[in-house]
């Protein structure tokens, strides 16, 4: 269940004139590296963490509210939004970063496959959750976490749990295509309001996820090590994206780099995009 951590104390701490920013998987690599950096910015920082041990160092250095949360769980991610909204008077910047890239296909305990759900799904329930909260800032951002593998991804809408079919890297691409179309689509919806939504690839980043990738991937990340980027390099995009004045006002974008990107899927049509937001929805009613 989602529940205080770093703070008994937690509303004596906390100051209104800081902006703030929720980031899932907050407690290892690009996320844990945004967090920091955000924090160091002056942001209040709240950590959404599946293992809140872990965030302790972290939260201390940055005076960081911690908010347990397995995003396998739909119910801890509903739990995750109520207690944000308890404790914060406003979200200004999302970041849905938390991520795995698994060996086989698993089911949770709500009978999703499991990178759909922790990738994508549950991202898709809380930014639903928290758009109310965005909505009260006046410059909310949406920062989601996709990947390059997005361009090799299939949408099918038969097979969005890998149940035609699981791949180590086809399903994990997928749930990376996911977080784009869902981006763009969110961004088509959120026109008109003072909240944006874009898109990440942090690049190739020597994280555990890239460290201890499954199977033959081991091998493949292993040769990519010398090309591969620092946790903290891997962070700058989303951190350019939470800070820039530059971007204020954009939305709908992939950002590689800090810099805006063509997306490269045939598949990821506006159609397609319309087709998954419906299908999400009824996922998570
Ligand atoms: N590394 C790359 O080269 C690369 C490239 C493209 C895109 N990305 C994307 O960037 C994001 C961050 O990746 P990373 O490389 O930093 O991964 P990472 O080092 O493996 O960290 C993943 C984070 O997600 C959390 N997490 C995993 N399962 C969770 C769950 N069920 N509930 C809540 N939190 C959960 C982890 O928590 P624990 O600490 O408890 O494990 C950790 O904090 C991911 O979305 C990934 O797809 C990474």
């Amino acid at each position: 269940m989602a529940g205080i951590v770093a703070s008994a104390s937690w509303p004596q701490i906390a100051r209104m004139d800081k902006r703030i920013c929720l980031v899932t998987g907050a407690t290892d690599g690009v996320g844990k590296a945004t967090a920091l950096e955000l924090g160091r910015r002056g942001f209040q920082v709240v950590m959404a963490a599946r293992d809140p041990k872990k965030a302790e160092g972290v939260a201390k250095e940055i005076g960081a509210d911690v908010i347990a949360c397995d995003l396998a769980s739909l119910k801890q991610t509903r739990a995750l939004a109520e207690t944000f909204k308890r404790r914060h008077p406003r979200l200004d910047v999302l970041v849905c970063n938390a991520g795995v890239f698994l060996p086989e296909r698993t089911l949770t305990k709500d009978g999703f496959e499991t990178t759909y759900q922790v990738n994508y799904l549950s991202h898709f329930l809380l930014t639903q959750l928290l758009l109310g909260e965005l909505d009260k800032s006046d410059d909310g951002r949406i920062i989601n976490l996709s990947s390059s593998v997005h361009s090799m991804a299939r949408f099918d809408p038969d097979n969005l749990q890998s149940e035609k079919k699981f791949s180590v890297m086809g399903t994990y691409a997928a749930s990376k295509l996911f977080m784009l179309m869902f981006t763009e689509e969110l961004a088509k919806r959120l026109a008109g309001t003072r909240v944006t939504a874009n898109a990440v690839h942090p690049g190739i980043v020597r994280t555990p996820m890239m460290k201890k990738a499954p199977g033959a991937f081991r091998i493949i990340t292993y040769l990519a090590l010398p090309f591969s980027i620092t946790p903290e390099r891997g962070a700058s995009t989303s951190v350019y994206l939470a800070t820039s004045p530059e971007v204020r006002g954009v939305s709908g974008a992939y950002f590689v780099n800090s810099k805006r990107t063509a997306t490269k899927n045939a598949l990821d049509t506006p159609d397609n995009r319309a087709l998954l937001w419906d299908l999400s929805l009824e996922a998570i009613a």
